[in-house]
């Protein structure tokens, strides 16, 4: 994997996050470089504020601080953060401001720099903080490959921001020019709807997965999520809205319950709904992290997991992969680990191999849900 970048004359090492053997993939795309390239036409002046929102892995972020401005950066990832973290510190750079998305953006922001996700909520939800945040006539430049750039993303950017034009194609990338405008539209912090079968009321921020209704999958594992009054610890790993984590905790109500999410959107929506579920008082803990890092081996009794399939737009089973490690870790001896996944994926000859042993408690068509016991 190539690691070294090289631009109009600075060179960094960068490095995706968390760093793995045999990384086929690297941490900037031409969308970046096209952002970087075309942003020294019109520079503000050195040391005035740029705001990035949603950089991969932090090359625009060392970017713009190696040239002596204050970034900000702002992603909804906890791994993005980490990464330029670690790829500011790897290149002696300093740090950096650092905001998850419901954060208000700062004021003095000279410069806005956008990687516009793919999801259209996520970005109505950042066009709307950019509108509602920061002064008008802010320069704005958008980022992404052509084929995600469609005449309905254009009329969300005007929408939201003043009328917007777009460069040439370059190295399958374009970008997006505008300026911050105050707009009459606004936008509910959440998405709530409700699951009445297990009588729930979940409310979604813009970038938690399955945004306007009850994920699939999650549907089918909640009613074998299990009851024993022997568990003390609950952890729902890639927590989402945190709909397991409610169902875990009403059958299991003497144990503390952790749920984990890389997404800040996700843990904030988890708290929230578990909360309403259950009561600000209720036994649990919401955290940010990249899987189980840094958590305690032996110290959780059963583990509930939907993982994901891919990492921002790349598909990939290797964060599955990480999800099972770390459950065996973290797992009592005889503690459970539930999950569930998309049948062709085998997740049941992973667990197999992990675990030694493996069974699917129940299937449909499309899923699987396997528990293995360490
Ligand atoms: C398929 S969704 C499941 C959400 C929820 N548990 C449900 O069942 O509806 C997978 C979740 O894993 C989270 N995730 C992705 N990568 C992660 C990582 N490295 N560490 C922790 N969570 C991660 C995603 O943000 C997403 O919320």
């Amino acid at each position: 994997m190539n690691s070294a970048f090289s631009l109009l004359g600075v060179e960094f090492t960068l490095n995706r996050f968390p760093i793995r053997q045999n990384e086929t993939l690297q941490a900037w795309d031409a969308s970046d470089e096209y952002l970087i390239e075309h942003a020294q036409n019109a520079l503000p002046p050195e040391g005035s504020r740029v705001l990035i929102l949603n950089d991969s892995f932090g090359a625009l972020s060392c970017w713009f601080a190696n040239k002596g401005y204050a970034v900000t950066l702002v992603s909804d990832s906890y791994i993005a953060h980490e990464a330029a973290r670690q790829n500011l510190n790897h290149n002696g750079l300093g740090d950096i401001q650092h905001l998850d998305c419901l954060a208000p953006l700062p004021e003095d922001t000279a410069l806005v720099l956008l990687r516009l996700p793919k999801s259209l909520r996520l970005l109505t939800w950042q066009l709307s903080k950019l509108s509602r945040d920061l002064p008008e006539g802010i320069p704005v430049t958008g980022a992404a490959k052509v084929r995600d750039i469609h005449t309905s993303t254009l009329k969300l950017v005007e929408d939201y921001l003043a009328p917007c034009t777009t460069s040439l194609a370059k190295k399958k990338s374009r970008l997006v020019f505008c300026d911050t405008a105050k707009s009459s539209k606004s936008l509910p912090e959440t998405t709530s709807f409700p699951v009445p079968e297990f009588n729930m009321m979940l409310h979604n921020h813009a970038n938690v997965f399955a945004g306007q209704k009850l994920d699939i999958a999650a549907y089918l594992m909640l009613p074998h999520i299990p009851q024993n009054a022997g568990f003390k610890h609950i952890i729902d790993l890639g927590c989402g809205n945190g709909v397991l984590a409610i169902q875990a905790a009403r059958l299991n109500p003497q144990a503390k319950v952790t749920c984990v999410d890389e997404s800040f959107m996700a843990v904030a929506s988890a708290k929230l709904n578990m909360q309403n579920d259950l009561g600000s008082g209720v036994n649990a803990e919401w955290t940010a992290n990249d899987c189980l890092t840094g958590f305690d081996a032996n110290s959780a009794d059963l583990i509930l997991c939907n993982p994901p399939f891919h990492q921002q737009h790349a598909v990939t089973d290797h964060i599955a992969w990480q999800m099972f490690r770390d459950a065996k870790r973290v797992l009592n001896k005889g503690g459970k680990f539930l999950v569930i996944g998309n049948r062709h994926l085998g997740y049941h000859v992973k667990l197999k191999r992990l675990f030694g042993s493996s069974r699917v408690i129940a299937s449909n068509a499309k899923f699987v849900i396997i528990e293995a016991n360490k």
